[in-house]
């Protein structure tokens, strides 16, 4: 019955990953199928604690879930994470199939949204109702005000860009010119990245080799940490998905609850923008956690109530859909 959802691999590789990386492999156990990741499409630099590649395979379950609810396909996910064996949990034949309130119609009008939002905060109704969408599995929303996430994202941002090996290991994943031969397979798009064609040449020159290990000690981090903060800097909101997941598989678990969260809100016509690097560099995410109320020292040490994820939400104009790697590339060879 799991391997029902082979033929609607055209909806599960429509699953959101960090830096589009879309690490998910299935292969065949008997009658069930193995979720399972590809290591050299985990970010061992940029996500050391693997959180976003849990949230990101959790994601995935959640498009299969979904798929499996709309077409009455009786099956159920049992996580169980092994990074030595790099799987993530199996999907077996349940006695009903699960109910969803989303279809794959949603998953694929679903996408990040990098450009500019309305200065409006998240609709009343449908913050309510992404609220709702997390509850079940121990999650909350906390909505911060845009503006007052600036200097996060900008520290952030410093931080990333002025580590080299992070800048190396993204640098890897972006797509800055059509001409890259995996432009329409994986990683950022700069057209996804809501940036123009002279932008894209302008860091692709800045991040060539030889150049960038002497931008960045000559401000070159702050001067690209410039560029992002624009976004945020209207009024609006910027979301944060809160949880205490105290296992690999509760991270995973999570995602699936992430998902649920970005498609609430697109179906009451409000993009995302995840700004992930907050939680990922020391000194934003002591602040992040800080005007959260929340213990910043348990947070970074992945322990007690903590940022999962964080996003901008709101109504912005439609963005570039990101590319996908050819379904058949994740499923088994039979
Ligand atoms: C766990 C997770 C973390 C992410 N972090 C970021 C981020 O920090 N910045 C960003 O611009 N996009 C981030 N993204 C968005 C991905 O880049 C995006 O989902 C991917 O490129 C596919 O595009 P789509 O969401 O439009 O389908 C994240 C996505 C996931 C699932």
């Amino acid at each position: 019955m799991p391997h029902r959802l082979l033929a609607h691999a055209a909806d599960l590789a429509r699953a959101p990953s960090a830096h589009n990386t879309q690490p998910w492999l299935l292969t065949r156990d008997g009658a069930e199928l193995v979720l399972g990741y590809d290591p050299a499409r985990a970010l061992p630099i940029a996500d050391p604690t693997r959180r976003d590649l849990l949230l990101g395979l959790g994601a995935f379950v959640e498009v299969a879930m979904i798929v499996a609810a709309e077409q009455g396909y009786a099956i159920a996910f049992e996580p169980g994470v092994d990074h030595e064996a790099h799987t993530a949990g199996r999907f077996v034949a349940a006695t009903a199939p699960p109910q969803r309130a989303h279809a794959a119609a949603d998953v694929q009008a679903r996408r990040s949204s990098r450009t500019n939002y309305e200065p409006e905060p998240v609709p009343a109704d449908a913050l309510a109702a992404t609220e709702l969408a997390v509850m079940g599995d121990g999650l909350r929303i906390e909505v911060l005000p845009a503006p007052s996430v600036v200097e996060l994202l900008a520290d952030g941002d410093r931080h990333a860009w002025a580590d080299l090996p992070t800048t190396l290991e993204l640098k890897a994943w972006l797509r800055l010119t059509r001409s890259d031969p995996r432009y329409e397979e994986d990683g950022l798009s700069y057209e996804a990245l809501a940036m123009s064609k002279a932008e894209a040449v302008a860091l692709r020159a800045m991040l060539a080799r030889g150049v960038w290990p002497w931008l960045r000690r000559i401000g070159g981090p702050a001067l690209l940490a410039s560029f992002s903060t624009p976004v945020i800097k209207r009024p609006g909101s910027v979301l944060v998905l809160v949880g205490d997941p105290s296992s690999p598989e509760a991270t995973l678990t999570a995602g699936s609850g992430l998902l649920r969260s970005w498609l609430e809100l697109h179906r009451h016509g409000c993009h995302t923008h995840p700004l992930s690097q907050v939680i990922d560099a020391p000194d934003s995410n002591r602040r992040l956690h800080e005007r959260l109320g929340l213990d910043p020292v348990a947070a970074w040490n992945q322990t007690g109530e903590r940022a999962l994820a964080i996003f901008r939400a709101g109504r912005s104009a439609q963005p570039v859909r990101s590319s996908r790697l050819e379904p058949g590339r994740f499923l088994p060879d039979t």
